[in-house]
């Protein structure tokens, strides 16, 4: 009868939470999560953003009660998006000494010290008129104009107090830019954490309500990564590697799960990677409709980026998340 044993009983180590917890490979800790916080220029009161549940514009002033509740639930990091009064053809607002995102840098280092890690969004799609990600000439997106103004943005928030700064317009060259003038500027230990395999995706949509960012023409095509070449998104990650990053991300998460195994194998640097507004959507949208539990889900969804091979995570689940974790 005994060949007729099973050979192997893995519901040996599955038979109480005790052992189960023994045996668990991949750890989440508090420690992995990045804070979105969107800050607006000359706003009065904060304001919900409706494609995104409990997310929030906050006016500056509210800054400091935001990264305290982020601390207090043992985040180490948040990353910085501003909304300014004003857009002009040359993102003005994003490289200003007292632009919006520059002043919650200041603030937010003034008030916590090393206690948090600051990062900040580069780009400047906020900022412009067109909503691109770049400095137009003509109807096309001007790379080498925009690594000028990217890296003064870089510029802008290290002298603001940035720890590391992000930089997710997709250009070529911008880590080399940034790294460059960070560095000539005795700003040589802020770090860079590039969108390096940053996707062309509908994942962004709600992103758009809550950054006022949309592209008023064309789309982004001509800079982000078609969802269709992975060797492509690879080059994009070796290519900023070369050029002096310190973290890369793969964005968005979900559905790019491959993307951060394949970078996790081939390359000995931290990977992040940014869950995005439409990833969050998706579960606030079916928890809503009473279809799914929503800590249950988002808990798997982050476990299985992790798994994947994340280092990090920028989500808005942050809070949710860690608040699940400390329980
Ligand atoms: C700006 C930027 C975008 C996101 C992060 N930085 C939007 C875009 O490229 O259209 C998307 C983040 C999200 O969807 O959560 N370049």
């Amino acid at each position: 009868m005994s060949a007729s044993f099973p050979a192997r009983r893995l519901r040996r180590l599955r038979k109480n939470e005790k052992m189960r917890n023994l045996v668990q490979e991949v750890l989440f800790s508090t420690n992995d999560l990045i804070c979105p916080v969107f800050v607006q220029e000359d706003l009065k009161e904060r304001s919900f953003v409706k494609s995104m549940p409990d997310i929030v514009r906050l006016p500056l002033s509210e800054v400091t009660n935001e990264v305290q509740e982020i601390k207090d639930l043992k985040i180490p990091a948040i990353m910085l998006f501003g909304i300014p009064s004003r857009k002009d053809d040359a993102g003005t607002g994003a490289f200003v000494d007292d632009g919006i995102v520059q002043k919650a840098i200041t603030h937010v280092r003034k008030n916590f010290g090393e206690n948090i890690v600051i990062m900040a969004d580069v780009c400047l799609c906020q900022y412009t008129s067109s909503g691109h990600c770049g400095i137009l000439k003509g109807n096309t997106i001007d790379n080498d104009t925009s690594l000028e103004t990217l890296a003064n943005v870089a510029l802008s928030q290290a002298k603001a107090g940035v720890d590391i700064v992000s930089p997710s317009a997709m250009m070529d060259g911008q880590v080399k830019a940034i790294r460059h003038i960070l560095d000539e500027n005795g700003f040589t230990d802020v770090g860079i954490m590039s969108h390096s395999a940053k996707h062309r995706s509908s994942f962004y949509n709600p992103f758009r309500d809550a950054a006022d960012c949309a592209p008023q023409f064309g789309d982004r095509k001509t800079y982000q990564v078609p969802f269709t070449n992975p060797r492509e998104a690879m080059r994009e990650i070796e290519s900023d590697i070369a050029e002096g990053v310190d973290i890369v991300m793969v964005k968005p998460a979900l559905a790019y799960l491959d993307l951060i195994a394949e970078t996790k194998k081939s390359h000995n640097i931290p990977v992040s990677a940014y869950s995005v507004s439409g990833e969050y959507a998706l579960v606030k949208g079916a928890a809503q409709l009473g279809w799914i539990n929503e800590t249950d889900i988002m808990s798997e969804i982050l476990y299985s980026i992790k798994r994947a091979g994340a280092d990090m995570i920028v989500t808005y689940f942050a809070k949710k998340m860690a608040a699940h974790l400390n329980k």
